[in-house]
């Protein structure tokens, strides 16, 4: 329970960032563009989306990026691009599902920022991603299986971020403050679970 005002809150946060960024870690569906950008906005933070940039640098979109030159292509330019943004200044920066797999990255991420885990459960993530078909490691006909082959390696290594909030069925706001309450828990060494 965090008994600060929201300004005091907002306060400590900046204060253990000491000018780091935050980096939204998750599943496809865990909600980590949403509630990054309104992260962003209570902190009055910049925000960058990853796969947005991935897609301006390479003036294609992420489906057309793995059609045309392969899964392995858009990883060497997703973990570019994230270096690129954790070099720019302090932000909020949501990433794509697979980015926190790549060593580089965490290590990264690690250095520069403060890493948040959106964790969800598997039926929460089918029922966000079933409304969009836009990801192509999801057109599948057995797109569910996917997500818990997933949700197996890489619930493991998430589990390596500082802070990690679930990701639950209620209105993004809810998990904003939940995010906003974690990272207001945060002293400058431990990890926060809520
Ligand atoms: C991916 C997640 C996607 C996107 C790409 C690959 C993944 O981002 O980066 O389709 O490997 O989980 P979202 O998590 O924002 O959907």
């Amino acid at each position: 329970m965090n008994r600060r005002s929201p300004a005091k809150q907002i306060e400590h946060i900046l204060s253990v960032l000491n000018g780091r960024s935050i980096v939204l870690i998750g599943l496809m569906g865990a909600g980590k563009t949403t509630v990054g950008r309104r992260i962003a906005q209570r902190l009055e933070l910049p925000f960058a989306d990853a796969d947005n940039e991935i897609e301006k640098a390479a003036d294609k979109t992420i489906p057309e990026l793995f059609e045309d030159y392969g899964e392995q292509h858009f990883r060497d330019g997703e973990r570019r691009v994230i270096a690129r943004l954790l070099r720019s200044g302090q932000q909020v920066i949501a990433t794509g599902g697979g980015a926190y797999m790549n060593a580089e990255t965490r290590r990264n991420i690690r250095e520069a920022a403060i890493a948040v885990w959106l964790r969800a459960d598997l039926d929460l993530l089918m029922k966000r991603v079933r409304r969009r078909s836009h990801r192509p490691l999801l057109k599948t006909p057995d797109p569910e299986s996917v997500m818990k082959r997933l949700m197996a390696e890489r619930y493991p290594v998430y589990a390596e971020a500082d802070v990690t909030v679930d990701s639950r069925d209620v209105a993004h706001n809810v998990v904003v403050s939940d995010v906003i309450d974690a990272l207001a828990n945060l002293d400058t060494t431990s990890k926060c679970t809520t």
